[in-house]
């Protein structure tokens, strides 16, 4: 099973549930709002968009894994932003374990995300550090919660090529961003 956690407009699921029909894809927010529009989509007619292997559901990080724990085979966190973007990044031991708990061992993750320079973020996360020194610390942070990652700045263009919607927006805006990759997978 496939969870894209804070999937916002459930985009990204249903693109990875129509390219990978075996697989139960379910994408999860903390906000309803985003979840209707895809979950009717997939609820249609095949013709019409329509999809048997994909769910969406409310769940916020802070109420994670809830019943979803220890099922998921591979773990997308892709431009999150709010308390998710936080446990992601700065990054919270809670958060993570909160996002280890619903991963199966040896289940692939895949976290991405953005910020300002002037983001509160920004100057908790990285007070003056380099992007090595911060890499690594992200590294540590995310072993001790049962994760083997690497972490990688990424440029614009492989985010936009990322098939979200916040994807396309961040990529293209003109706000000063920086971003980072991290992809593994859980011990
Ligand atoms: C910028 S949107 C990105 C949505 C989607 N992943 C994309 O790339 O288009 C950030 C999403 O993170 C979700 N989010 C923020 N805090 C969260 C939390 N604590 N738990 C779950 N989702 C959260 C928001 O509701 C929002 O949908």
């Amino acid at each position: 099973m496939h969870l894209d956690f804070g999937t916002g407009d459930g985009a990204f699921a249903l693109r990875r549930a129509r390219s990978e029909p075996s697989t139960l894809v379910i994408g999860v927010d903390a906000s309803a709002e985003g979840l209707r529009e895809p979950s009717r989509k997939a609820a249609g007619k095949p013709a019409r968009g329509g999809l048997a292997n994909v769910l969406f559901g409310l769940l916020p990080l802070e109420r994670a894994p809830g019943e979803l724990v220890g099922l998921v085979d591979a773990l997308t966190v892709l431009l999150p932003w709010g308390s998710l973007l936080r446990a992601v990044a700065l990054p919270e031991a809670e958060g993570l374990a909160r996002l280890r708990g619903l991963c199966k061992p040896g289940a692939s993750l895949q976290v991405v995300f953005g910020y300002g320079p002037g983001d509160p973020l920004a100057v908790q996360a990285l007070p003056g550090l380099q992007g090595e020194v911060r890499a690594a610390g992200l590294v540590q942070a995310y072993a001790a919660a049962g994760f083997e990652v690497t972490a990688r700045s990424v440029g614009r263009e492989e985010v936009g090529e990322l098939p979200t919607t916040w994807a396309k927006k961040l990529a293209y805006s003109n706000n000063e961003r920086e971003f980072v990759a991290l992809t593994g997978v859980t011990r």
